[in-house]
């Protein structure tokens, strides 16, 4: 077990001794306005560009300069099967089979297809069970798709709560619940870690939860991608989506990800939309009007993909298949271990940590609930080139990526939280 200690010594010791301290060199890091590099706590929002992002893409414009439509077969890597070639590093990223995966559209967009195969209610089946505190534009989707089917978000959607007082939910209210109102649940639609709070889910019980009353169960993966270890495929979960921006470090809007578990593969009789991407690719290009399905999540793409966009996406993934998320999450651990020690080490009842205390609970992020003077200490560090973000009302979130953050950048931004707040940090203490 690692002794934390307050002192900027203990960082640096600690970024002497970090395995993956290297690789901070392989990513862009930004800078303020004097020049210095930021402190860049914001990987949950947008990650950084990692340097072999500028030379992959250079080369899909070079393909296309020198090659033009030849670059769907001669390509360096030809375009037709290029979302293939990252078919095996996403199923390792969130464990699961090839045929499970693929890299297609925009996350809320995979979220609505996934719900056109998977939400079909009945009168007597027809609810979703969500977070109360999900993410907008995940609340949006599933208000409209009950709509959709002819009924009523008031009486359709099913809110998980915390207790009061709580700011994280509790595996076993969730599981009660499930147990309690499962017979009326079509499909429960959860965040793998929450976007507000930081939580990491128990996702393998709530699938159990949710299959043994017959509810689909289906996970919103856009904090969790790459930033805490997945077993998509033996949590047995139903479906997938998530984004690439964030942890993933794939750039603005890129291609996102998308899971189908293998004993949909063949579900050729599920609703779909279609569109030629998803069809048989032995047959595609004879412009049959009958649709045929490609088995696996391939059957759900719709449209040939961005190719400049998945290039990104593909020199991101090799530097995760480089360094693996078992060392990632290790690091991480440690590092947002070392950031709650610094925040509870400051003599001040400003702020509580929302986010869950046991490690197991959470990624990388700390969320924290401002009770005073929020917003002055969310601008004051940005003033001061530290890249947080804020979410309304009062939570600022902190998030440490082990691939590119320091164990002095979490420091730093303590002692500007610290002397923002008029605190000094109280001595060492164990974690
Ligand atoms: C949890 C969650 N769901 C959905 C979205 C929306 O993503 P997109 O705009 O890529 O559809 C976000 C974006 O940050 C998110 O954090």
């Amino acid at each position: 077990m690692t002794i934390f200690r307050t002192d900027i010594e203990f960082a640096r010791e600690m970024d002497a001794r970090d395995p993956l301290a290297a690789y901070r060199q392989r990513f862009h890091i930004p800078k303020s306005n004097d020049g210095e590099e930021c402190v860049y706590l914001c990987g949950n929002s947008l990650g950084l560009q990692p340097k072999a992002v500028e030379a992959a893409v250079r080369q899909e414009l070079e393909d296309w300069k020198t090659l033009a439509v030849e670059g769907h077969l001669h390509a360096k890597t030809p375009w037709l099967p290029y979302h293939e070639f990252l078919t095996d590093q996403l199923a390792r990223l969130v464990g699961a089979l090839p045929i499970e995966v693929v890299a297609m559209n925009s996350l809320t967009v995979n979220l609505h297809l996934m719900m056109v195969s998977f939400y079909r209610p009945t009168p007597q089946r027809r609810k979703i069970a969500i977070e109360a505190s999900a993410f907008p534009s995940d609340r949006y989707a599933v208000d409209s798709q009950i709509r959709f089917h002819g009924f009523d978000p008031a009486d359709s959607l099913v809110e998980l709560r915390p207790r009061d007082g709580e700011a994280a939910l509790r595996t076993e209210d969730i599981e009660r619940l499930i147990e309690r109102e499962g017979k009326s649940i079509a499909l429960i639609l959860i965040g793998g870690v929450n976007y507000y709070t930081g939580q990491f889910f128990d996702l393998e019980r709530i699938a159990r939860a949710g299959h043994a009353q017959g509810c689909i169960v289906g996970f919103d993966l856009a904090h969790a991608a790459g930033n805490v270890p997945l077993q998509l495929h033996d949590w047995d979960a139903d479906f997938a989506c998530w984004c690439s921006y964030k942890y993933l470090n794939s750039g603005p809007g890129s291609v996102a990800g998308c899971f189908v578990h293998e004993r949909h593969a063949s579900a050729f009789d599920l609703p779909r939309f279609c569109g030629w991407w998803g069809h048989d690719k032995a047959t595609r290009f004879k412009m049959g009007h009958d649709f045929q399905p490609i088995a696996g999540a391939e059957g759900w793409q719709i449209s040939n993909p961005p190719i400049l966009s998945l290039a990104a996406v593909k020199a991101s993934l090799d530097l995760f298949d480089e360094v693996g998320m078992e060392r990632l999450r290790e690091k991480s651990l440690l590092q947002t271990g070392y950031l709650e020690f610094l925040l509870d080490g400051l003599a001040t009842d400003a702020f509580t940590i929302l986010t869950p205390r046991d490690p197991r609970q959470r990624g990388c992020q700390l969320s924290l609930a401002m009770k005073v003077r929020g917003r002055e200490t969310f601008d004051s560090l940005a003033a001061s080139g530290i890249v947080c973000d804020w979410r309304e009302p009062d939570c600022i979130r902190i998030a440490p990526v082990p691939f590119y953050n320091s164990f002095s950048d979490v420091h730093e931004c303590v002692e500007a939280i610290a002397a923002q707040l008029g605190q000094r940090p109280r001595h060492s203490k164990a974690p």
